[in-house]
């Protein structure tokens, strides 16, 4: 079989590394994908907003699955495009990825449906937005309705921010057309849990719970980021918490999508705040998470290509879809100044020793070495039968690997091993 994989990051990576392992799969393509991926799959120099040129390669090169990771094309429509070229595909199409690609359908959907999140309004003027910021709890939140960079959202611990962030967003487009609208939300307490889930819109399989490190500095300090490292499972994820999740928010969304004829295929992720009231959905993505990804999949036991194609097949009833029960730890390694301003180019070396999986985001080749090429330039993961020992793990290998101005938090997994001691 020739599969596609489009997208570029560590996370694409990791999908890549564990579609090859079954023995069907002749060759992968990367689109664009990055040079750390040489050696797992061919890359195509293609941009992903491209739809169209994008299934023509595809019916070009016979490819026989796609794998669409990224939310813009998703959002844009890249599963139709492909699937009227003939292409079967992994992910949402256009109608159900708007669940990430607005995040004020997303929040009238879960009103509707009863499905908990955060109390909201959605505001199109800037006035009446910033009178009723003036009115409510602080801090409050306040997040651009489209899609952002996962940079979309601000938590104004003052009216003053609140105003200033409402502003931004709405008079000088930071987000651009992102900001034409804008939800105004409750800020919500309590660990954050990912979960990550294949559904075919009909059968919904969680995949194993993961905890992201967003900031960019230890302790939780520092600018939002894509993400600075992961540890699965989330211990905050309990047996009681899944089973509330299943029955409170898993399903309802997924029978909320097939009511509103948006029926969602493909991988699912529930952005989640245990609050002392119960779990609460934060936000949805209509894809896998990055660098979620990186400590999800390690762990998967089944074939991921046979659980992929079940779900486009709507036989996911009837697929194993199991995960060990040990522990992943990924830690990124970012580039320097990460995510504000940062120096590419330095070569990447990697020690002999090296004993743990590296998926490559910011790298490319160039004169025959590998160099970086982005802020987040590859995360370590390691699997381990503890979450103690898979963190050192990952720590460990991460000083093997070299280039200039790197950079990674030094507490990823903390905060979970600590829960885990109480
Ligand atoms: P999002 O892009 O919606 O995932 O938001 C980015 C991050 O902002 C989340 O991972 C949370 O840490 C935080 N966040 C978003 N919405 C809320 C909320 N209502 N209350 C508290 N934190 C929030
Ligand atoms: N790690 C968060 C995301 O993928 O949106």
């Amino acid at each position: 079989m020739k599969i596609l994989v489009i997208g570029s990051g560590g996370r694409e990576h990791a999908v890549i590394k564990e579609l090859k392992k079954n023995k069907n799969v002749e060759k992968i393509y990367a689109l664009p994908g990055n040079g750390g991926m040489k050696g797992d799959a061919d890359l195509v120099d293609i941009n992903v907003k491209d739809l169209e040129k994008v299934a023509f390669f595809a019916k070009e090169h016979a490819i026989d699955y796609a794998v669409v990771t990224p939310d813009d094309p998703l959002v844009l429509g890249m599963v139709d495009y492909l699937e009227k070229a003939g292409v079967p595909c992994f992910g949402p199409d256009k109608k159900a990825a708007v669940i990430e690609g607005s995040k004020a359908f997303s929040k009238e959907l879960m009103k509707k449906y009863g499905i908990p999140t955060a109390k909201y309004e959605i505001f199109t003027d800037e006035c009446a937005a910033t009178e009723y910021v003036k009115t409510q709890k602080l801090p409050v939140v306040i997040k651009a309705d489209g899609l952002a960079l996962g940079k979309g959202v601000i938590i104004a611990e003052s009216v003053e921010e609140a105003v200033s962030a409402i502003k931004a967003m709405m008079e000088d487009r930071i987000f651009g057309e992102s900001g034409t609208r804008i939800v105004i939300e409750e800020y919500l307490e309590g660990p954050e849990v990912s979960v990550l889930s294949f559904t075919d819109g009909k059968t919904v399989v969680p995949m194993v719970s993961s905890m992201d490190h967003k900031r960019a500095a230890d302790g939780d300090n520092g600018p939002n980021t894509g993400g600075m490292g992961t540890v699965a499972p989330n211990p905050y994820y309990t047996a009681d918490v899944a089973a509330r999740c299943m029955k409170e928010i898993f399903l309802p969304t997924i029978d909320a999508m097939n009511k509103e004829g948006r029926t969602f295929r493909g991988c699912l992720y529930f952005g989640l705040m245990i609050t002392k009231d119960g779990p609460k959905v934060i936000e949805y993505n209509c894809r896998f998470g990055d660098p979620e990804t990186q400590v999800v999949l390690p762990l998967l036991q089944s074939d991921l290509l046979t659980v992929m194609q079940a779900v486009t097949n709507g036989t996911l009833d009837k697929t194993e879809v199991k995960f060990s029960n040990k522990s992943a730890a990924c830690v990124i390694l970012a580039s320097e100044g990460y995510p504000v301003s940062y120096e590419k180019g330095y070569e990447i070396t990697v020690d002999s020793g090296f004993a743990a999986e590296v998926f490559y985001a910011g790298a490319k080749e160039e004169n025959g070495k590998l160099v970086t090429n982005g802020g987040r330039v590859l995360g370590v993961t390691a699997v381990a039968d503890t979450l103690k020992s898979a963190v050192s793990a990952a720590y460990e290998n991460v000083g093997k690997i070299h280039f200039k101005n790197a950079y990674c938090r030094k507490d990823i997994g903390r905060r979970a091993l600590l829960a885990e001691d109480k």
